[in-house]
């Protein structure tokens, strides 16, 4: 699409997810290509990605891996269903997926995108412990401020009231959350984990468990590093804490790695950064840099076994998607595989967080900044709210920084800053320099 033929769209049909609609008509922002780490706008700009849009980004736009696969792809197989039917291409994504993920975690079941991932996991869950004779374990355990996409299972579980609250009606009653992590009274501006705040998952056994009894609890999730939350990095030991106690009660752990997986934190999964392993767990957005739609879920061996071994010769699981391992998200996976491993994408997060880190610090001081918090590549910058008007100093910031030729995005009043793995550190330097500018802006 050209700038020319922007002016003559319609902007009313589209009904945009997660925007105001009536703020873009006023001053709509189109990009219309994009290439490595920058996006180009409809009037000709080019704007440095610092979210590798929305955590998808990882190998960077348009790489020349994974067009090519599409292309071939589309030409070759458009669509085939895997209802009954098979076709290679998720064949050697699940077999690539599982080579990545910790050791005993083997089998993938493939959506298309993380909100399905999520709602995929919880039933699999409940089937699991129904088919163990456990059917009373029923609840779920989610956390404040997580976000876990937005289909009724996953928003159920989910802790962000402006999501929630059209909807309370019809989520899920069967769930309970434990605290969020964050704590800036005494936990501002750490670097990397904060050495305090492991204790917050004790939260598990002391209330949730003493209320409920763990025989009625299935599942406990939570994501690694929350991102669309406002970006909250776990404490030392509170992720492994969180594991001791569910091994104590039977209960599965749940990691939603739809924006922590594929090198986000120097490691295929954060599981393995933190040294954690769940039971479960989910992926979508970085599994094809987010060329084309494709999410799933990664069950330990036991959990695919119990269906294996306790049901008939029919079905196991009545359960999928018509576009599960559709043939061009496969052939975007396997391109996207490509470029991590030939290219060591998944190290760029461990050779460029020193540089990141201190990028996302040297906010601090700035006005109104609050905190600053980093993990690896991921990172965010905290205002405090103007009086009356939550969100409205970052979103005010979000739209300078992108006219400067920087998308960073608002999450409340904190600016999310996360970078496609392929950035360098002049990017990094462009990157913390204008929000540096902007943030002088909005005081
Ligand atoms: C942790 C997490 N889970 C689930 C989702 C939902 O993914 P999708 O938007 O692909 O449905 C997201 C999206 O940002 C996410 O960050």
């Amino acid at each position: 699409m050209t700038a020319q033929s922007d002016l003559t769209l319609d902007l009313d049909a589209y009904w945009m997810p997660f925007t105001s609609k009536r703020a873009f008509k006023k001053a709509p922002r189109f990009v219309t290509g994009a290439k490595g780490v920058h996006f180009t706008t409809a009037d000709g700009k080019q704007v440095l990605d610092g979210l590798a849009t929305l955590w998808c980004v990882n190998a960077g736009h348009c790489h020349p891996r994974i067009v090519e696969r599409i292309r071939e792809q589309a030409g070759e197989l458009d669509f085939a269903s895997s209802f009954g039917l098979g076709h290679p291409g998720p064949f050697a994504v699940a077999g690539r997926v599982a080579a990545l993920a910790p050791p005993g975690l083997d089998h993938v079941f493939f959506t298309n995108s993380g909100s399905e991932a999520v709602d995929t996991a919880l039933k699999i869950v409940i089937a699991y412990h129904k088919l163990r004779g456990e059917g009373t374990r029923r609840i779920f355990v989610g956390r404040e401020r997580a976000y876990h996409g937005v289909n009724i299972g996953g928003l159920s579980v989910s802790g962000m009231q402006l999501n929630r609250r059209s909807f309370e009606a019809t989520l899920l009653g069967n769930v309970d959350h434990l605290a969020h992590t964050q704590d800036l009274a005494t936990r501002a501006f750490v670097r990397g984990q904060a050495p305090t705040g492991a204790e917050l998952a004790d939260e598990l056994e002391r209330r949730i468990i003493a209320v409920h009894d763990a025989s009625n609890i299935a599942a406990v999730i939570v994501e690694p590093v929350s991102g669309a939350g406002g970006v909250l990095i776990p404490p030392a030991g509170y992720l492994q804490r969180l594991r001791e106690i569910c091994d104590r009660h039977g209960i599965l752990l749940v990691f939603d790695e739809v924006i922590t997986g594929f090198g986000r934190l120097g490691r295929p999964f954060a599981s393995q950064f933190f040294g954690v392993t769940p039971d479960l767990f989910t992926f979508a957005k970085g599994i094809t840099s987010g060329a084309v739609p494709l999410g799933g879920v990664v069950v330990r061996k036991e959990i695919y076994d119990t269906f294996m071994n306790a049901s008939g010769p029919g079905v196991e699981l009545f359960h999928g998607y018509t576009y599960s391992g559709h043939p061009r998200a496969a052939a975007a996976a396997l391109g996207a595989l490509d470029a991590y491993a030939e290219e060591a994408l998944f190290d760029r997060a461990n050779l460029l967080a020193g540089d990141f880190e201190d990028g996302v610090h040297s906010l601090r001081g700035l006005p109104n900044v609050i905190d600053t918090r980093n993990l690896q590549l991921i990172g965010a910058v905290e205002l405090a709210p103007r009086p009356g008007a939550p969100g409205a100093r970052a979103l005010e910031a979000f739209g300078k920084c992108w006219d400067r030729g920087v998308y960073v995005r608002p999450i409340g009043d904190a600016l999310a800053i996360c970078p496609p793995l392929v950035v360098e550190k002049r990017h990094l330097d462009q990157i913390f320099g204008v929000v540096a500018d902007v943030l002088k802006s909005v005081a």
